[in-house]
C-alpha cells in the first residue's frame, strides 16, 4: 500500500474511534451541585436545560451530597403535581447517572419533601436519533408549563456547594476535543512510526 494512503487509512480510523466513544455527559445545573435553587438563582435548572444540547444516547450527571439529597426519573403527571411517591427510577449515590436513551419528554426531580416544590425539577426534551424532535403529549404539555414557573424564593437558602473541581458542560466539551486532538497526534506519531519500520 502506498505510503500516503496507509497514512489516510489510519488517520480515518482514528478519526472513527475519536468520534464514536459513546454520547456526552451533561452535569445538571453546570458548576452548582443538584439541590433546592438558592433564592438568588431561582431558575438555575430553567436556565442550565436551554444551554445545553442534548442527543439520543447522552447522559445525565447528577452530583449531591449522598444522604441529603436523591434524583429521580419521573412522569409528566408525576412532576406536574411534585407526587414523587413512584418514581420510575431513584438514584441516591450522590454521583447519579440517567441515559437518555429514549426520545420524548424526560422529567428528574428529588423524593426529599418539598424539594420539588421548591424548584428542584427539570424536563429535557430528548430528540431522535436522526435529530428530529417528538410531539409533546398533553401530559408533557402541563408539565412544562408547570415547571417553567419559577417558584418564590420562600426562605434565603445558603448557596449551592460548588463543585470546583467538576467540569461545567464547557469545559468537557473543551476536554473532549483537546483528548480528540492527542488521539490524533498519537496516530500521526505511530503512523510515522509503522512508516519507518516498513522503509527500514
Ligand atoms: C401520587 O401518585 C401515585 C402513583 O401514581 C398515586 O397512586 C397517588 O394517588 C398520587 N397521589 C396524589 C395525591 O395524587
Ligand atoms: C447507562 O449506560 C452505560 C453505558 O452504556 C451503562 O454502563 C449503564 O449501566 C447505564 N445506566 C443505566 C442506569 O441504565
Ligand atoms: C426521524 O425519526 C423519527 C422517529 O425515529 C421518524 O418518525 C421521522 O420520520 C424521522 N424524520 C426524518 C426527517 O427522517
Amino acid at each position: 500500500m502506498p505510503r500516503a494512503s496507509a497514512l489516510a487509512a489510519l488517520v480515518a480510523v482514528l478519526l472513527l474511534l475519536a468520534h464514536g466513544c459513546g454520547g456526552e455527559t451533561h452535569k445538571v445545573g453546570g458548576v452548582d451541585a443538584w439541590a433546592v435553587p438558592p433564592a438568588y438563582k431561582p431558575d438555575v435548572y430553567l436556565r442550565w436545560t436551554r444551554s445545553i444540547h442534548l442527543k439520543l444516547g447522552d447522559s445525565l450527571m447528577f452530583l449531591y451530597p449522598p444522604g441529603q439529597d436523591d434524583a429521580v426519573q419521573v412522569t409528566a403527571r408525576a412532576i406536574a403535581s411534585c407526587n414523587v411517591s413512584a418514581p420510575l427510577r431513584r438514584l441516591a449515590d450522590g454521583n447519579s447517572v440517567f441515559n437518555l436513551s429514549a426520545p420524548g419528554r424526560a422529567y428528574y426531580t428529588s423524593t426529599v419533601p418539598g424539594h420539588c416544590q421548591k424548584g428542584q425539577r427539570l424536563s429535557l426534551d430528548v430528540p431522535t436519533a436522526n435529530g428530529t424532535y417528538l410531539p409533546p403529549t398533553a401530559d408533557d404539555l402541563v408539565a412544562i408549563a408547570a415547571i417553567a414557573k419559577v417558584p418564590p424564593a420562600a426562605q434565603p437558602t445558603k448557596p449551592l456547594p460548588t463543585l470546583a473541581s467538576m467540569d461545567d458542560d464547557e469545559d468537557s466539551a473543551a476536554a473532549d476535543r483537546a483528548g480528540a486532538v492527542a488521539v490524533l497526534a498519537a496516530a500521526a506519531a505511530l503512523s510515522f512510526a509503522l512508516l519507518v519500520f516498513v522503509d527500514t
